[in-house]
């Protein structure tokens, strides 16, 4: 059998330790697999001036599966996220997140079986971002409808493949009524072409104390990207931990197979780091690339060895990262034509794609202008009235500044002045609405309001009472 060459990045801080551990128990199970190393993180920042080289794309976008150990991403400035770049790269738009108890790790649970699959490319992560004002900073929180179906249908997907259950969407339609509530309508659009297959929904602050309290309800969450990076902490701690939680990033044609966790710097170095989540990932490639076989067995080693008590500091135990990789060395069973049954290369998971849709919206028509300002003070000199719009609200936080729902306010100095009419606009209206406004105001950020032929408004409601 041809090998498979993948492209292996051992990335920062433990990295190269939990890769030395993956690189030791393929090699000692004989499994199909060539590793064409990459390099990225840190190091490739201070060697080549950049912590992605084009070498290690061209390197994934050949091979078409990767296994990435962890990368360091500086908080607050510094350079963007390795793992960010590499998802948008490739379109990687869902992240795979099994939580399977492990029999000999000790958690409040011992029959956790959840599949999580987050959202990997938009909300808050298509990282758009604005300082508005030196008091206000703003993050888009950007859904799609094309990026939603293509995670939900891999949820569904996932499941009827894997014979699971049911397939939950975790959201917060409740609240963030226009973005959550269009990736629930994508949820129950989809679910409905899976009758085979049971499907609800959650709010996410419900999921997470149900996740506490009675895992068993779940099967498979499919989610949001924020709320997926969340939630699925929360599922590695029920599990044991991030020392033993696995993850792959899928996309159309690409794969890339990371640990949840990141590069530990509090004990890279030390030699005693967990490699049992990076190995579940390596683990959950070998499943993507169909040799389940080799899969079960190098699991089934793993498993062994934590049941037979041979654990990492992370788990209570007391051996270091080498002798725990040679445990599971040793405890690899025999590769016998029946272990290793490995099925036919499968083909790279395709989502359907989305017919493109009109870009001038049909039936939407311009009701109104948002025109968010920076002033220290509300101005009091706003025409109530240009055109047909008349000025519905003067905002700050979201709320009417007449409202009587707010009694002392704390003002930010960033305000929305919201002109709205009854009728639809022309263009032309639209932008006397604009010019008019903007010479007066120290303006930020414009959003014209949508409204349905049959009524509907598409933008949020200004809390006015
Ligand atoms: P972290 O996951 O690196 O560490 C959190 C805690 O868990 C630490 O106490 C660490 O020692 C422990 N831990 C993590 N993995 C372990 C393992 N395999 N064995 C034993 N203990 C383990 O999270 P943290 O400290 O928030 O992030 C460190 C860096 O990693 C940051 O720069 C972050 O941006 C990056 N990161 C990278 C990821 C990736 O490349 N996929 C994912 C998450 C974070």
């Amino acid at each position: 059998m041809q090998p498979y060459t993948i492209t292996l990045i051992r990335g920062d801080g433990i990295g190269p330790e939990i890769a030395e551990s993956v690189i030791e128990v393929f090699e000692a199970a004989e499994t199909p697999i060539r590793w064409e190393e990459a390099h990225a993180g840190l190091a490739c920042l201070e060697r080549y001036g950049t912590p992605i080289p084009e070498a290690t794309l061209e390197s994934i976008r050949r091979n078409r599966v990767a296994l990435k150990g962890p990368t360091t991403t500086p908080i607050g400035g510094g350079h963007r996220s390795i793992n960010v770049a590499i998802r948008k790269a490739f379109e990687l738009f869902a992240n795979v997140r099994p939580a399977r108890s492990i029999p000999g790790v000790q958690t409040r649970y011992n029959d956790i079986d959840l599949i999580l699959v987050r959202e990997n490319i938009e909300d808050t992560y298509a990282g758009v971002e604005y300082w508005q004002t030196p008091d206000v900073a703003e993050s888009l929180r950007l859904i799609s409808r094309p990026g939603s179906s293509a995670v939900i249908r891999y949820a569904f997907d996932l499941a009827r493949r894997l014979g699971r259950r049911k397939v939950t969407c975790v959201h917060k339609a409740n609240i963030q009524k226009i973005s959550d509530g269009l990736f629930l309508e994508c949820f129950r659009a989809i679910a409905a072409e899976y009758p085979d297959i049971e499907s609800d929904d959650i709010l996410v602050d419900n999921a997470c104390m149900q996740l506490v309290m009675r895992p068993e309800r779940f099967d498979v969450l499919v989610l949001p990207n924020l709320f997926g990076d969340i939630v699925s902490d929360l599922c590695a701690g029920l599990i044991g931990g991030l020392g033993v939680a696995p993850g792959g990033n899928i996309g159309n044609g690409y794969a890339v197979f990371e640990a949840v966790h990141g590069s530990a710097p509090d004990i890279a170095g030390k030699g005693v780091a967990n490699p049992t989540a990076f190995l579940l990932s390596a683990v959950q490639m070998l499943h993507h690339l169909g040799l389940h076989g080799d899969a079960e067995r190098i699991e089934n080693a793993l498993r062994y060895t934590l049941v037979s008590g041979i654990k990492t500091r992370d788990l209570g135990g007391n051996a270091n990262t080498r002798e725990f990789t040679r445990a599971v060395v040793s405890n690899l069973p025999p590769r016998s034509q029946s272990q290793a049954q490995n099925a036919p290369v499968q083909e790279p998971y395709r989502t359907p794609m989305l017919a493109p849709r009109s870009t001038d919206a049909e039936g939407w028509q311009t009701v109104g202008v948002d025109l968010f300002f920076h002033a220290l003070q509300p101005p009091t000199d706003l025409p109530p009235q240009i055109g047909a719009a008349r000025l519905h609200a003067l905002s700050n936080r979201g709320v009417a500044l007449e409202s009587h729902a707010v009694g002392d306010r704390y003002l930010l100095n960033w305000f929305r002045a919201r002109y709205v009419s009854e009728t639809p606009l022309s263009e032309a209206e639209v932008n006397a609405i604009v010019e008019t406004l903007a010479p007066r105001l120290h303006w930020t950020t414009m959003q014209r309001l949508y409204r349905t032929r049959e009524g509907v408004n598409l933008f949020s409601p200004i809390q006015t009472d």
